[in-house]
């Protein structure tokens, strides 16, 4: 952990350099935000269902969009606007994703999300479309499940991709038989929700234990999009995966201001194989060093096996150790006083 330590920090600052370039504009939705179906009736209706096409960008960003809105009851006590609702991090990074090229067809053997051709498309061959699948449409139907969003299961039909379509579920009940670890931790943390003992360290705590169980079957079964990728990007992609462990063990709170200031550090476009940070002439300062962190993080964790990932966790199983952490952390984004 000795080993470990600094290079969390480094990212801590790096994200915190982010906020610095920010201040005073005010945040926008993710992209599409307002184009997205706010609500079950504005997708496509047919045969008493209800159409949703997670292959299509703002039919994906609905089911975003939906949850954020139905859940707001359960994090207005936290502060105005929605602001505070932990599930911003989900279509935040899923924006990032469009914007930054990650979700067309990454073999160019079809126009899948390309400006030219078809850009709302989601291309099943992307990694990190393959991956959101699973922190979009499962969450989704989890809450469904759960009963909060107060649509049955049998209203909504999700259409497959072109491609691949066993690897991936369609309904409450195929996803419990494919993913049922995954749907029952969002099942938990949408139950937790409307406990009216529910804290805010609580909400979080179930939401990375969902988020990081959403991670576990999609990396397991796409490894073979890494090849479509440069290097460095299928490394990123693997060093990702990493890091989302350390940020869940430290209940990173994904409120929405945070989220969006946290975007700024990542990679504006997919990285080519000439891309070595921290010398991207057209990155930023900040874009370039939280790729090195991530490496480094990464190299780490397969170096000790692990053996980082849990050190790290024991640290963080403390609450004052959390509080630490997250204290310095705001520090750094400049918002406690
Ligand atoms: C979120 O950011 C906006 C400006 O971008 C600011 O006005 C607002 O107070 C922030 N909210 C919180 C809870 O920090
Ligand atoms: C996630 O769900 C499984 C049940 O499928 C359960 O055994 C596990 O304890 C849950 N994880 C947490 C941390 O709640
Ligand atoms: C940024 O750098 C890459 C790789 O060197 C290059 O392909 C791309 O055109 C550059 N973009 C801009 C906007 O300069």
């Amino acid at each position: 952990m000795a080993v470990l330590a600094p290079w969390v920090w480094v990212l801590v600052g790096c994200l915190s350099a982010a906020v610095a370039e920010d201040s005073g504009t005010t945040t926008p939705y993710p992209p599409l935000w307002e184009e997205s179906p706010e609500q079950l009736s504005d997708y496509r209706f047919e045969d008493g269902k209800h159409i949703i096409n997670p292959w299509v960008f703002t039919d994906r960003m609905g089911l975003y969009r939906i949850l954020l809105t139905q859940t707001a009851v359960y994090f207005a006590r936290y502060g105005p606007e929605n602001e505070q609702n932990l599930l911003w991090g989900l279509p935040f990074q899923f924006g990032w994703q469009y914007k930054s090229g990650r979700l067309v067809d990454p073999t160019g053997g079809t126009d899948c999300g390309y400006e030219t051709g078809d850009p709302m498309c989601v291309s099943v061959d992307s990694w990190w479309a393959d991956v959101n699948y699973f922190l979009s449409v499962i969450p989704f139907l989890a809450a469904v499940d759960s009963g909060i969003l107060g649509i049955s299961a049998d209203q909504i039909t999700i259409l497959p991709p072109p491609l691949d379509q066993s690897k991936f579920c369609y309904g409450v009940s195929g996803c419990q038989e494919l993913v049922r670890e995954t749907m029952d931790n969002w099942t938990a943390f949408f139950k937790y929700m409307q406990l009216p003992s529910s804290d805010f360290d609580g909400l979080l705590e179930h939401l990375w234990t969902a988020h990081t169980s959403s991670l576990e079957y999609p990396v397991d079964v796409f490894p073979d999009r890494y090849a479509y990728y440069s290097d460095q990007e299928a490394k990123f992609e693997e060093n990702w995966a990493v890091a989302v462990n350390y940020l869940a063990a430290a209940y990173l709170p994904t409120t929405m201001n945070r989220t969006y200031r946290f975007q700024k550090g990542l990679p504006p476009r997919v990285l080519v194989d000439t891309d070595i940070a921290p010398f991207i002439s057209n990155f930023t300062t900040l874009q370039n060093m939280v790729l090195v962190s991530l490496t480094a993080l990464g190299d780490t964790d397969r170096l000790t096996g692990s053996a980082s990932l849990t050190a790290w966790e024991f640290i963080m199983s403390s609450k004052a150790a959390r509080e630490l952490f997250l204290k310095a952390f705001e520090e750094f984004l400049g918002t406690s006083t």
